[in-house]
């Protein structure tokens, strides 16, 4: 969802949304009202928790609403704040303080009424909010400074007062010698890039202002650890970034993008002659990382796949006891966390909920925290202690490519490691000669396996009349095979299942006849034997494998339906280039299919909701 507003003379304001009540129609579409005159209206990102009781009590007091959404529910209460007010002189962001305090969930709002022209009011909690600033002048600072307030509702005319007299040129950010300026305000900083690189990261319960050109940024108290301005950065991101250039879907483009992301992710990190990494962002904190006793990965989707990818490499580099959890889960579980845990945050966007809330659990309970995440500013990154920038460049497809790669890469596996981890893998164990020593520099693997796409193409042709799609493999690839059925149901809408091979006769083996289509991934690594186990059981069952497996590896093929080989890498970055296949594949199933894959129905890119 992204939220844009444009200032100067002019004022726009729009809203894609993901619906989180009520079905997409034109009354449930933002903005939402405050009533039939439109005299307060906002868009919102997030949801409203306590919306039914807010609901009810405004109905009580003779609101009337419309639309099936939670949003109503802020429209309406700030019109009430304002039928209510004390004083004839409040102010707009007086009035969106007051909102905010009776509101429970997530959120990113703009507000714009008819009581207040020339004015707009965005703040935010839980869900990413930040504002471009475009102008061609000198700008009157480059750190606005926080105005604070203290809430006592007997000072509101003083305070009211106060704040007016407050906002002159010194408090507020404008072009010099009142010129023209544009402010934006958006959920992502890929909505903006366009117009302007210049963003400001609010905060959660931020208020910022803009009037007449001006924008202040109001918080209600003043805590130690605040910081009393924010700071305008400039994003290196490019537009060229998130354009779709010669490909037909960004989710294509993404994936081809892979041997860049890797090499970005890898720049001034891994150094080729020592066969070292060096992460910067965790050197602070290396004494913390080696006393602690456990670690901890979370993340949701594609990024908790990265994390069990992770998982063998981490307890292989550090001898640790490693958890690996899905954000939601833990929380339900409301998991014991110690002081001596080092918790790690895996996030593309940075903004995920789930896993924002589990951040905050962790550092309520005094662990480490450490962000790895794609998005510069992003909530989790800012949020935690440390971290580690994936670097992949923006993500634009819902489902996730690159990304997923990227973090799998050396340097985004040696976040495992800690901050001077050696490549795992390297120099080669036995068995891996030439082929690990290709494994850092690892690009031309990552470009050979996509020189597949043809064979993939064929591959797709028959499948995508089915039904279902089975994905198995076993160790490293175990991951590669969850994330293939992630990326399979999320576009196509087959049904898709990562299974664990070895646990096969424990249930999966039941599902598989000559009409069920498996995926097999048997890598020549330590489950090599294993996994032919598994493969003589399928075909044992008139079942027809589609085996990826290692150019070198003459035996699987000779049970396959189909083969694809793949080049070999060191064991632990297998699953960078056995994944190649399963996006691509979920791609073309998906465009045969008839479906927009980049934009798949009833998923969005950055879930900000719980
Ligand atoms: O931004 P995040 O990595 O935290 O997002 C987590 C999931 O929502 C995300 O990976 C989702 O599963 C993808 N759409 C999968 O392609």
């Amino acid at each position: 969802m992204d939220l844009k507003v444009e200032f100067e003379t002019h004022f726009g304001m729009a809203h894609t949304r993901w619906a989180t009540h009520g079905i997409p129609n034109a009354v449930n579409s933002h903005p939402q009202r405050s009533d039939k005159g439109n005299e307060f209206v906002v868009i919102h990102n997030g949801i409203i928790t306590n919306y039914k009781d807010l609901r009810k009590f405004l109905e009580s007091k003779g609101y009337e609403f419309e639309s099936e959404t939670d949003t109503e529910t802020i429209a309406k209460l700030i019109k009430y704040v304002f039928d209510n007010r004390e004083t004839e002189d409040i102010t707009f962001s007086t009035l969106v303080e007051r909102v905010i305090q009776q509101l429970e969930g997530a959120f990113a709002l703009v507000f714009k009424s008819i009581r207040y022209p020339g004015e707009a009011v965005a703040t935010r909690r839980g869900s990413p909010l930040l504002i471009g600033v475009r102008s061609k002048y000198k700008l009157s600072t480059e750190q606005v400074p926080i105005l604070y307030r203290t809430r006592t509702i007997e000072n509101v005319k003083n305070i009211c007062k106060t704040r007016m007299k407050r906002l002159d040129s010194s408090t507020c950010l404008h072009a010099v010698g009142d010129k023209a300026v544009e402010f934006f305000f958006a959920s992502d900083a890929s909505a903006i890039i366009e117009h302007t690189n210049r963003v400001i990261f609010l905060e959660d319960d931020d208020i910022a202002a803009v009037a007449d050109g001006k924008l202040s940024i109001h918080r209600i108290q003043r805590s130690a650890s605040d910081d009393p301005s924010r700071a305008i950065q400039t994003l290196q991101m490019e537009l060229q970034q998130i354009m779709k250039g010669n490909f037909s879907a960004f989710m294509q483009k993404e994936i081809f993008e892979q041997p860049e992301s890797v090499f970005n992710t890898m720049r001034g990190r891994v150094n080729f002659e020592s066969n070292t990494v060096l992460l910067g962002g965790l050197k602070d904190h290396l004494k913390e990382i080696r006393r602690c006793r456990r670690l901890i990965v979370i993340g949701c989707g594609t990024s908790y796949h990265a994390a069990v990818a992770t998982r063998q490499v981490l307890e292989e580099l550090t001898e640790l006891p490693v958890m690996v959890e899905l954000a939601s889960d833990f929380l339900d579980r409301n998991t014991p966390v110690f002081r001596d845990d080092v918790c790690f945050f895996i996030s593309q966007s940075g903004e995920t909920a789930d896993t924002l809330l589990a951040l905050r659990y962790c550092k309520d309970r005094r662990a480490l925290t450490v962000g790895v995440t794609n998005t510069v500013g992003s909530s989790i990154s800012r949020e935690t202690d440390c971290g580690v920038h994936i670097n992949a460049g923006p993500e634009i497809g819902v489902a996730s490519t690159k990304v997923e790669g990227t973090a799998c890469s050396p340097s985004g596996r040696a976040w495992a490691g800690g901050p001077e981890a050696r490549v795992p893998g390297y120099p080669p164990s036995s068995g891996v000669d030439a082929a690990g020593s290709r494994s850092v520099h690892g690009l031309e693997l990552i470009k050979e396996v996509l020189s597949l796409d043809e064979q993939i193409h064929d591959l797709a042709l028959e499948l995508y009349t089915q039904r279902s799609l089975l994905v198995m493999g076993r160790g490293y690839n175990y991951a590669t095979c969850l994330e293939g059925a992630l990326k399979i149901k999320e576009i196509t809408y087959m049904h898709s299942e990562g299974i664990l091979a070895g646990e096969l006769k424990h249930g999966p083996l039941a599902l598989i006849d000559k009409q069920m289509p498996v995926i097999m991934v048997i890598m020549k690594d330590p489950c090599f034997a294993k996994c032919q186990n598994a493969l003589q059981q399928v075909t044992a069952r008139q079942g027809r494998p589609i085996v990826l497996c290692s150019q070198d590896d003459t035996e699987s093929s000779k049970f396959a339906y189909r083969a694809i080989s793949l080049p070999r890498t060191v064991d632990c970055l297998q699953g960078v280039l056995s994944v190649i296949p399963l996006q691509l594949l979920s791609f073309h199933l998906a465009v045969l299919r008839g479906y927009d894959v980049d934009f798949p129905r009833n998923l969005a890119k950055s879930v900000t909701v719980e």
